[in-house]
């Protein structure tokens, strides 16, 4: 990559929009498997942020697991060749299993990891992304449980990184690459 100019933010959703919507989410949750226990399993790495916060919303049995994948590509873009980097710890065989990810947008990443998880019988098999940029959909998936529907944009903060930084950003912001 050559040299590139200013990155600048622009927040897009604030934390305490986020804070309350991961509320409202993890209450659904609750009410859908109202006693039942639930296992979630974040995708590594954007996803541990908003997983952290929505599990302690839960007010279920829960347990946790991560799941790391890679997806081959050119450039940026995501191809759909994915690798699984990091495996489950333990099996999911009957398990109300809530695959957790930071954001959903080809799909292509996620239809692959349903069908990696669907072959380990869990019991079922839901989908809670923070964010969802629709317009980008290749792969017909869809989030059961989604935090906010966002424009086109290229976002980093509350789990979401460009290049690894950016991750610990508070709020969710719109990344705009200035060229030199
Ligand atoms: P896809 O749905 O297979 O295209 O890939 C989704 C993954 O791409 C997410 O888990 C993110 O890691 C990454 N991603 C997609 N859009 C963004 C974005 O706007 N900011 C940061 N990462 C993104
Ligand atoms: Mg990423």
């Amino acid at each position: 990559m050559g040299a590139r100019g200013p990155e600048t933010l622009k927040v897009l959703i604030r934390r305490s929009a986020i804070q309350k919507r991961v509320r409202e989410v993890a209450h659904q949750i609750t009410r859908d498997f109202k006693g039942q226990r639930v296992h979630l399993i974040g995708v590594l790495k954007g996803a541990c942020i908003f997983l952290s916060d929505l599990v302690r919303e839960i007010n279920l049995d829960t347990s946790i697991d991560f799941i790391a994948v890679s997806s081959y590509g050119k450039g940026k873009e995501s191809s759909g060749q994915v690798r699984v980097l990091k495996d489950l710890d333990s099996s999911i065989e009957g398990l109300n299993v809530i695959l957790v990810e930071d954001i959903l947008d080809t799909g292509l990443t996620l239809s692959y990891l349903l069908r990696v998880i669907e072959q380990r019988k869990p019991k079922s098999l839901r989908i809670a992304a923070l964010l969802d940029k629709p317009s980008r959909r290749v792969k017909p998936v869809k989030g059961d449980y989604v935090g906010f529907t966002i424009p086109n944009e290229f976002v980093v903060g509350y789990g979401l990184d460009y290049g690894e930084r950016y991750r610990n950003l508070k709020d969710v912001c719109v990344l705009t690459l200035s060229p030199d």
